[in-house]
């Protein structure tokens, strides 16, 4: 298109074009207005106002240094199941609600006291710059550092110990808030999560009938879940071994089973696995009965169980443990010791 097919309108004037930049003319309707007169605060001129907000600002960072403290004393003092009552939010925990309240007093006073030194005391100068090409050349870089530097002086960074040092002394103190919080690690679980409920001469007991489990009971094709005599629900760890110890029985023909060790580990083609995948510890519940695959509907981990519960598939570092069960002389499914090796997540060394 020719400038002769442009609507006279829609051309540039000449007077636009001659204007160039930050020059406003009265035919350019995006001239540059400029910043606006810089007008001074009243720390900028009276030295005692400039003291106050020092003041200020210093009892802000002390504030959160004292509520720092108060959050370690509240977490190590109060005890977990103190409850209190607060207007108007009614019942809560005590130690929750001081945890909340100190460390979020320590924070806002981190915050607030910044923001009221740069609105009070830094250098409120506003400075347009025209927009500079990306590599800078040197005497630029140095000009760059004589700016800081005459930022840092500006701000009086240096100059204003006290507010300098509470500020440092309240970032110093604020992040100890988070170790303390390390406590709720807990101690170490030792050999806790090594050894389940199952021992020699524990019955296999059927998780949904609560009835010893016979060899009869396990047909072909199904999954059972079972758990060891003697476990009683009001016991009070009563789920965390029941968490431990859920096992889950197949019938697979004994000529199927591919691993030797699990022939011999089975009672008449049953064979006991834990529940609990070895990736990060879902209950295994999905049964494919023609290829004895069992499947973590977590992160869809599969695990063979013809073939020692091997992992084909999926994320799990390791084969499910396998329980090693008889036949006793009444009849019934009986454990001959506990896994061999622990249940669940691969984080274990296993040898
Ligand atoms: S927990 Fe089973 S696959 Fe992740």
């Amino acid at each position: 298109m020719s400038s002769q097919d442009i609507p006279e309108e829609n051309l540039p004037s000449e007077q636009g074009d001659a204007h160039d930049g930050a020059v406003a003319t009265t035919a350019d309707p995006f001239a540059d207005p400029g910043l606006p007169p810089h007008e001074h605060r009243v720390q900028d001129i009276d030295e005692r106002a400039a003291k106050r907000s020092e003041r200020v600002i210093a009892f802000l960072f002390l504030l959160s240094m004292l509520a720092t403290v108060g959050f370690i004393a509240s977490y190590v003092a109060l005890p977990v199941d103190k409850i209190i009552y607060v207007y108007p939010i009614g019942h809560v925990s005590a130690l929750n609600f001081s945890l909340g309240l100190t460390l979020g007093v320590a924070l806002f006073c981190i915050g607030a006291g910044a923001v009221h030194w740069a609105r009070t005391l830094m250098s409120d100068v506003e400075v347009a710059d025209d927009r500079h090409p990306i590599s800078a050349e040197p005497e630029v870089k140095a000009k760059v550092l004589a700016d800081f530097k005459a930022g840092a002086e500006e701000s009086a960074f240096g100059r204003r110990k006290l507010i300098r040092n509470t500020m440092f002394g309240a970032l110093a103190l604020v992040p100890l808030s988070g170790v303390v919080l390390l406590r709720d690690l807990g101690p170490l679980p030792g050999t806790k999560l090594r050894h389940t409920r199952w021992s020699a001469g524990k019955l296999l007991i059927n998780q949904n009938t609560n009835q010893p489990l016979r060899p009869e009971d396990i047909s072909v094709g199904s999954l059972t879940f079972a758990v060891p005599e003697g476990m009683k629900e009001d016991d009070h760890d009563f789920q965390q071994e029941v968490a431990k110890a859920a096992l889950m029985i197949v019938r697979i023909q004994p000529e199927n089973i591919k691993d030797k060790k699990e022939l011999d580990w089975s009672a008449d083609g049953i064979v006991a696995y834990s529940k609990i995948c070895t990736h990060v510890g879902c209950p295994i519940s999905l049964y494919e009965q023609q290829t004895h695959h069992v499947l973590c509907p977590c992160h869809q981990s599969t695990f063979d169980l013809s073939d020692g519960g091997r992992v084909i598939f999926g994320p799990a570092g390791h084969a499910l443990p396998q329980l090693r069960i008889k036949v006793n002389e009444k009849g019934y499914l009986e454990a001959l010791g506990d896994f061999a090796e622990p249940v669940g997540p691969s984080f274990w060394e296993r040898g």
